[in-house]
């Protein structure tokens, strides 16, 4: 079950941290991983990592943030009789700048289009690069990666960020009704505090999470993978919550 032999997966954002877990997880279970990261060196490393535990691994180097260059990277795909089965939209946070928490009312706007940019254009713009290959050959996943931040309101200073996960979240449950009679689907995994947040700031939660630890990028992976699947081919427009149990809705 849930085997991904003969498909080819690209993970936006792979290079390190969950969608690094992400690729390790589809790789194992027999896709062949294309490593996007903005940093091309990270995403050489990633890859090589893989292919040196026998998966099948390729770095893939792009700006999720330039539609110009996600359509040349998927062109060139394409054009290589190669194509793209899987799509995970991972890239998120602050992209490749350190994440800014700040009250709404501080922030100034310049600080407000790096969190649309990343976390919602990055989204439009891979899902549109490969959603009509899918839909011509009647077969597609569309994964995208949310946040708890995008499901409900915080007092952390992460408005913009959740404002824009969710807005990429509803894109899914569009898209989702549009491509279903095609064999594609487009679901989300939102996901509660990972493994990779510093100390001070996630010691003092992991006693209110239920399962009482962070998560860890492999536990995001296993829940990709599922719908990533043949087998969850009925699972369409649907948030799959990936939290330890943290909000149980
Ligand atoms: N870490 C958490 O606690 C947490 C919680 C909830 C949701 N999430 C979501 O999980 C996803 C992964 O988070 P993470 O903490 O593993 O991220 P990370 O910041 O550790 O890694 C993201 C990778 O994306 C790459 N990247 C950044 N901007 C890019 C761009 N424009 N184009 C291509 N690659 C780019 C970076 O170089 C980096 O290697 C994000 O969508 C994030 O919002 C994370």
């Amino acid at each position: 079950m849930y085997e991904l032999t003969n498909m080819t997966a690209l993970i936006t954002g792979s290079g390190q941290g969950v969608g690094f877990g992400i690729a390790s997880v589809l790789a194992h279970q027999g896709a062949r991983v294309l490593i996007n990261d903005i940093d091309r060196a990270r995403a050489s490393r990633a890859a090589e990592h893989l292919r040196s535990e026998g998966n099948q691994a390729e770095p893939m180097p792009f700006d999720v943030t330039d539609f110009s260059q996600v359509q040349t990277q998927i062109e060139g795909i394409h054009a290589k009789g190669s194509r793209i089965d899987i799509l995970v939209n991972n890239v998120g946070n602050a992209g490749n700048t350190p994440m800014l928490q700040k009250p709404f009312r501080e922030m100034q706007p310049s600080e407000w289009k790096n969190f649309i940019d990343v976390n919602l254009y990055g989204v439009i713009h891979c899902t549109k690069a490969v959603l009509d290959g899918m839909c011509e050959r009647g077969f597609g996943r569309i994964i995208t990666i949310s946040s708890e931040a995008g499901r409900m309101g915080l007092g952390i200073g992460v408005s913009l960020y959740g404002a824009a996960k969710a807005g990429a979240a509803h894109l899914m449950r569009h898209v989702a009704h549009e491509v279903g009679p095609f064999g594609v689907t487009a679901n989300v995994v939102a996901l509660g505090l990972m493994n990779n947040v510093p100390d001070a700031f996630s010691t003092q939660l992991i006693p209110l999470i239920p399962t009482h630890r962070l998560g860890d990028p492999l536990d995001v992976g296993y829940a990709v993978a599922f719908l990533a699947s043949e087998e969850a081919g009925w699972v369409t427009g649907h948030t799959l919550v990936a939290n330890g149990g943290f909000a149980t809705f």
